[in-house]
């Protein structure tokens, strides 16, 4: 059977390529894509979501989820790195959306009709976790569990010297999301880090003649740019893949149950995440952070499930 899967995005190049892999993957059943305000704004997140799914035209279309503003704004975006549109610049056609629910309802709806059964994959900020577990205070318990991309337990920051990006975006959300009762698995920055994919990867893309391939050749020639101007480096992260991995592969990953919280103040600490790691810790429990992974086998299953993707995706529709 395949897994449940609500896919909760702010694309954002990385959180793309996860869709590209998550929408074809015969191992999930994506039920819903969610978006959120983070890389981008929530009206451009949810115009790339929309624009995504009816580019890549899966074999079952999921629920779509519009995203708003969190109650705080949002305080940074990643445009820097993920282009003006999030998606490095690229036009992407988009028909009007077919349906107007706000993301967190969609959470709670699916949820509600899958008790249990449903592993929620958050890749941008948690607004609209923390909103769907405020607007149903019986959700957290119904979540068959919550994969997190974001916060660090050991390495810095990657927006301010503390604070990983999505945790930044929304702590009080974070904060929320993290003391829940809800079983959580966390991905930080520490193991997603360590994944730089080169620029040999575009030439290990599924053909740009496939939708799949089509997108990636376009978004991510764009974000070695970036990264190349930003940080020197001639590689890219794909945090986000490397989260969606995770639960599709938990095998290659070490996971450690810990306890963690996120600072919602501070001039220097704003949404950095803090472990109880004392000899005697006095705070219970409350996630498993994975720790560790075997890199190679990851890169080796992420190339994989994107060749699968090219394999699975009709003809790309620009192609003349
Ligand atoms: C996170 O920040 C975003 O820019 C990426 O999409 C990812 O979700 C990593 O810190
Ligand atoms: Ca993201």
């Amino acid at each position: 059977m395949p897994k449940k899967v609500i896919l909760d995005l702010d694309p954002g190049i990385d959180d793309a390529m996860a869709l590209c892999m998550a929408l074809f993957d015969p191992r999930l059943d994506v039920l819903a894509v969610t978006a959120v305000g983070g890389n981008v704004s929530p009206q451009i997140a949810t115009r790339n979501v929309q624009a995504l799914i009816e580019q890549l035209d899966p074999p079952r279309w999921p629920r779509v989820g519009v995203a708003s503003y969190a109650d705080t704004g949002l305080p940074v975006d990643g445009r820097h790195l993920h282009g003006i549109d999030g998606l490095g610049g690229v036009h992407l056609d988009v028909a009007e959306l077919r349906t107007r629910h706000p993301s967190e309802k969609i959470i709670c709806d699916e949820i509600r009709a899958n008790p249990e059964e449903v592993t929620i994959i958050a890749l941008g900020p948690l607004t609209n976790i923390a909103r769907a577990f405020q607007r149903d205070p019986e959700l957290p318990s119904l979540v068959g569990r919550l994969a997190i991309s974001g916060g660090t337990v050991a390495v810095p920051g990657n927006v301010t010297p503390a604070a990983e990006f999505n945790f930044y975006c929304d702590p009080e959300s974070a904060r929320a999301v993290l003391r829940s009762p809800c079983t959580k698995t966390l991905v930080p920055l520490d193991v997603t880090n360590r994944v730089v994919m080169s620029l040999d990867l575009l030439n290990q893309l599924p053909p740009e003649t496939t939708k799949v391939g089509g997108l990636l050749h376009q978004i991510l020639p764009p974000a070695f740019r970036a990264y190349r101007q930003q940080f020197g480096l001639e590689g890219i992260h794909v945090h986000d893949s490397v989260t969606l991995m995770a639960v599709m592969n938990p095998e290659l990953f070490t996971a450690k149950e810990m306890a963690g919280d996120v600072e919602t103040r501070g001039d220097l600490t704003m949404g950095a995440t803090v472990f109880d790691r004392r000899r005697v810790p006095a705070w219970r429990f409350n996630l498993e952070v994975a720790v560790d992974m075997q890199k190679d086998d990851v890169v080796r299953e992420l190339l994989a499930s994107l060749a699968n993707s090219g394999r699975r995706t009709g003809r790309n529709r620009f192609e003349v």
